[in-house]
């Protein structure tokens, strides 16, 4: 039989393992609570895996709003562009008619006197020449007013006493326009015959051709009036030049 002491201490003994066993469930119990901890992660991805999955969506949403602005945004300067290159010609057509008002050089008789082959040369005055000095000058130009570099003016004319030299080249010569197309060549102004009035002839080469014969007149001569081949259009505009040396102008336009 057990007495009062031994049956108390069987009985401690007992509630000990109570106690044992019930912390061991706490500890089960505490560890089942940290594997659900551990599940939570799981319950956090899928979130994200939602979230992420509008993300591709959103890109399509803003490709169809720029693709609509894109042809708005070209089609203005486009617009524009197209103004300004209807316009810009215009002006530069404009002075194009404008530019050139020139009036082509009548063609004269060439007359009996003619002589071909005269010399180059700036003067054809001679010492002891009788007359008074002039200077017969100008352009060549085409009717394109461009002038023409080396083009030969041939002049020949009668002396002071109205005499063609018909052996020789005595005020007979040729002079070349410079690179703007001014000619210059100093003679004497020619003196009156019979039936015609005062003047000095031309003959004109483009190189290349073509050639153009004419007459030059001077003005306030009384014979212009009732010389039939005289023409207003051939006077040559009269000023004085240095040294007493009448300069007589004129330019000569031919069609090229
Ligand atoms: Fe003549």
């Amino acid at each position: 039989m057990l007495g009062a002491k031994e049956s108390f201490v069987i009985k401690s003994l007992e509630f000990r393992k109570l106690g044992t066993a019930l912390a061991a469930f706490a500890f089960i119990a505490a560890g089942c609570s940290a594997g659900g901890a551990n599940t939570a992660p799981v319950a956090t991805t899928l979130p994200s895996v939602t979230t992420a999955a509008p993300t591709p969506v959103a890109p399509a949403a803003t490709t169809v709003p720029a693709a609509m602005a894109a042809p708005t945004a070209t089609a203005v300067p486009a617009v524009t562009a197209t103004k300004a290159a209807t316009v810009a010609p215009a002006p530069t057509l404009a002075p194009t008619p404008t530019a050139c008002s020139v009036t082509l050089t009548p063609a004269q008789t060439e007359g009996p006197y003619y002589l071909a082959g005269a010399p180059m040369k700036a003067s054809l005055v001679e010492a002891g020449m009788a007359g008074t000095r002039v200077i017969l000058t100008g352009r060549v130009l085409t009717n394109q007013c461009v002038p023409v570099a080396g083009a030969i003016v041939d002049v020949w004319q009668a002396d002071d006493a109205g005499v063609y030299d018909l052996k020789g080249f005595r005020l007979r010569g040729k002079v070349a326009a410079d690179a703007q197309g001014n000619y210059a060549i100093e003679t004497i102004l020619p003196g009156l015959y019979p039936g015609r009035t005062r003047h000095i002839h031309v003959k004109v080469t483009i190189p290349g051709g073509p050639t153009l014969t004419s007459q030059v007149y001077f003005p306030n001569e009384g014979a212009n009036r009732t010389d039939g081949i005289f023409d207003a259009a051939m006077l040559a505009k009269m000023s004085d030049g240095a040294g007493g040396v009448k300069m007589a102008t004129i330019d000569f336009v031919l069609k090229k």
